[in-house]
């Protein structure tokens, strides 16, 4: 008779199956016979659960702890005073959003208590490496990967030890080993056993293994009339330490620099219900501006009507017309960098109906065309108010380089992004851009000194990123 083996069954399958064996205090072959019995005898098990993400109200014994999308730590704490310390630390950490799933060793189960640990965290918490509800599925090495970062708070000579050593002798030792995530300690130990020839040699280890530690700090021990360096960091100072780590700082090189974007189309009315318009979706624009927000700039966009969400931290003013966008353009000025993304409509209707134009048996009424101001042209050719870096659009369908060098001499602007917006392309409305960047360094250069870079396709994200790096990039050499 055919064998089955457990571990080629698909991952949903499994899951399952270890919930179920877990709830029923079995092991998962006792749980797949029990299955197969009650099959054979007319009461298959229920399999809404194999699929629906609402169906099972049980989460595997230690499944990740992030549910909602927030950054999660599993604290181990180890056996020394300053354990009580640690609970103070789930708290800290759970201000700043982040989950926290505590392990216990036994010697902190000495100073504090699981039931603290778990009341603090809403976590159920962990002590033993042999527990059969957390290691059926191999409990240690979920809580030791479905994390984002490992804190050990207390850290204390003995676990520094283990660790430094690759020992794996319980459940906290064998987390971290097991880890591939970043580690943080934050050790405290009397200040002899820190100063000790042996916990020296395991620091200088652990640091060459790439394992972050806050403190020990210099203070009074525990012990009467001992002082030194061995005092656990405070809460607030090891919470710091781990967003730092969970969340390093981005570099913000358009810090203090306003930059001003257009995008979208303009609609032009020709009456009070129809108007000349394009196809810009606005998405280059947008993204644009979603960049240079993340890289610290105070942004402005100027946007005509389209279907996309304020990007967080943007200011955005909505325009119908082309009139409209150059009055709100200039008075967001002054700007360091103004990015013209805009489709901006060419013309408009000169003698736009006040009512609803109607068919009459004299034809067609005739719809006379006047020229729209040209913003980046008007903008490039400011005196005073002049960005020192004004960036254009070319969105072409034929000779593209050609015809966006001869843009960049024409309208008077610095760089010019061009396009092939050929139907073919799916450039408009879709979500990716084959752009090549035009560049001259002073206006007096003649259009055989553009620079001409090509970029492969990218989505209009990256192709943000990339533009916006560029700029941080000229921003820095010109200051
Ligand atoms: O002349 P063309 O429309 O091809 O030029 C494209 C560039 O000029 C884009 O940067 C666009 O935002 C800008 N433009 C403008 N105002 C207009 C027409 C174009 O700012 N009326």
């Amino acid at each position: 008779m055919a064998s089955l083996t457990i571990r080629k069954l698909d991952d949903a399958i499994k899951s399952y199956l270890r919930l179920r064996s877990a709830k029923n205090g079995r092991s998962v072959e006792e749980e797949v016979r029990v299955i197969l019995r009650d099959y054979c005898e007319g009461s298959p098990a229920p399999t809404a659960s194999l699929t629906s993400p609402s169906a099972p109200t049980e989460r595997p014994a230690v499944e990740r702890a992030n549910t909602a999308g927030q950054a999660s730590v599993t604290l181990i704490i180890g056996g020394g005073i300053a354990a009580f310390k640690s609970m103070e630390l789930i708290r800290r950490l759970k201000e700043r959003h982040i989950d926290v799933r505590c392990v216990l060793t036994k010697a902190a189960q000495q100073f504090v208590t699981p039931l603290s640990a778990s009341a603090l965290s809403h976590e159920r918490v962990y002590t033993d490496l042999f527990d059969p509800g957390s290691e059926f599925d191999a409990g240690h090495i979920r809580l030791a990967r479905e994390c984002d970062l490992i804190v050990v708070a207390p850290a204390t000579a003995d676990l520094m030890a283990k660790m430094a050593q690759g020992h794996a002798d319980d459940l906290a030792s064998a987390i971290l080993l097991a880890a591939d995530r970043p580690i943080l300690l934050a050790p405290a130990m009397n200040p002899l056993m820190w100063n000790n020839a042996a916990t020296r040699r395991n620091v200088l280890q652990l640091r060459r293994d790439g394992i972050h530690m806050i403190g020990p700090s210099a203070g009074e021990m525990a012990e009467s009339n001992e002082a030194g360096i061995g005092r656990m960091s405070e809460a607030i100072e090891i919470a710091a330490a781990a967003v730092g780590i969970l969340r390093p700082p981005r570099p913000r090189p358009l810090a203090g620099k306003r930059v001003l974007i257009t995008a979208g189309p303009t609609h032009e009315a020709i009456d009070p219900v129809r108007y000349i318009a394009n196809r810009s979706s606005g998405k280059q624009g947008f993204a644009i501006a979603a960049a240079a927000q993340a890289a610290g700039a105070d942004v402005t966009l100027v946007s005509g009507p389209v279907e996309l969400r304020d990007p967080a931290g943007v200011n955005v003013i909505r325009v119908e017309s082309a009139r409209d966008m150059l009055h709100r353009v200039e008075a967001a000025l002054p700007a360091d960098i103004a990015i013209f993304a805009a489709a901006v409509a060419d013309w408009r209707v000169a003698n736009e109906g006040e009512q609803k134009l109607k068919k009459t048996a004299a034809g067609m009424p005739p719809l006379q065309l006047v020229e729209n101001p040209d913003i980046l042209a008007t903008i490039s050719k400011l005196k005073d108010k002049r960005p020192p870096l004004v960036i254009g659009f070319a969105a072409e369908t034929e000779n593209l380089i050609d015809n966006a060098k001869a843009k960049i001499a024409r309208k008077g602007c610095d760089w010019i992004v061009a396009n092939d917006v050929s139907p073919a392309t799916g450039v408009m409305g879709g979500d990716r851009n084959t752009v090549h960047l035009l560049t001259r360094d002073g206006k007096d250069i003649s259009v055989d000194d553009i620079k001409v870079d090509s970029w492969p396709v990218m989505t209009k994200e990256q192709v943000a990123t990339e533009l916006v790096a560029k700029i941080a990039k000229t921003v820095e050499k010109n200051s």
